[in-house]
């Protein structure tokens, strides 16, 4: 038990120090490695959120905060984003968005997500390309869920092994994604699943040719 808690540990010391080296480069590399495409995936995810004007959201490794215009798109003024991660230099980037775009709805937050405290329930929870790479994922989207009012959706996308013809293609992305940041990431553990244990009404869509998945659940 004690080596699992020191292997989480050493992961997550990993993934800190990696995105707290390319926080400042994090926003170029993106551009540089999706061609854009990237904004189509957050964009479709982010819909799935049913969100209205007013609504809270909570982002769990909010990065540099790249999805908060599409969120803000959604919410308006009269909403609010809590944006939360574990890495200062991306948060430094998010808070620096902010500052440029006068959003002074956003709360930014440094914090592991695996063992989250806020002080408020949310309408909606985003996730995108974090889960993979968390040891504690399971924790993580447990206790998030605790702060979800209900009815309100959690929508988490991120990359999975696909079946079918995405095999051939796969070893291609998981080099460029390498490429992009150099951390290990888990496809094999079916992330949506984790989601069945603490809310309802789990939905899965496949895109990419299977490479990534958007889940979304409700709490009842
Ligand atoms: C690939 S980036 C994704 C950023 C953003 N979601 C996006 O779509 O561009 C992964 C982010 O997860 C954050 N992260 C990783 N493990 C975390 C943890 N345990 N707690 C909070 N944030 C974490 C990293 O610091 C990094 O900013």
């Amino acid at each position: 038990m004690r080596k699992k808690k020191k292997m989480i540990q050493k992961k997550k010391d990993y993934v800190q120090a990696h995105y707290d080296k390319i926080g400042s480069n994090y926003d170029s590399k993106v551009n540089l490695v999706f061609l854009g495409l990237d904004r189509i995936y957050r964009k479709k995810a982010i819909n799935k959120l049913n969100l209205k004007e007013g609504d809270t959201v909570l982002e769990l490794g909010c990065g540099t905060g790249v999805n908060f215009e599409y969120i803000m798109k959604k919410i308006g003024p009269k909403g609010k984003i809590i944006g939360v991660d574990i890495s200062l230099s991306m948060l430094e980037v998010a808070k620096k968005r902010k500052e440029k775009k006068k959003w002074n709805n956003i709360e930014l937050i440094q914090q592991d997500i695996t063992k989250l405290k806020l002080n408020q329930k949310v309408d909606a929870i985003f996730t995108m390309f974090v889960m993979s790479l968390v040891k504690g994922y399971k924790d993580a989207v447990r206790i998030a869920s605790t702060y979800l009012k209900k009815g309100g959706s959690f929508v988490m996308l991120d990359g999975k092994e696909p079946k079918g013809y995405g095999k051939m293609f796969f070893p291609i992305a998981k080099y460029v994604g390498r490429k992009f940041s150099n951390v290990d990431r888990d496809f094999k553990k079916e992330l949506w699943i984790v989601l069945m244990k603490s809310l309802n009404n789990v939905d899965m869509t496949e895109h990419a040719l299977g490479m990534v998945f958007i889940a979304k659940a409700i709490k009842s």
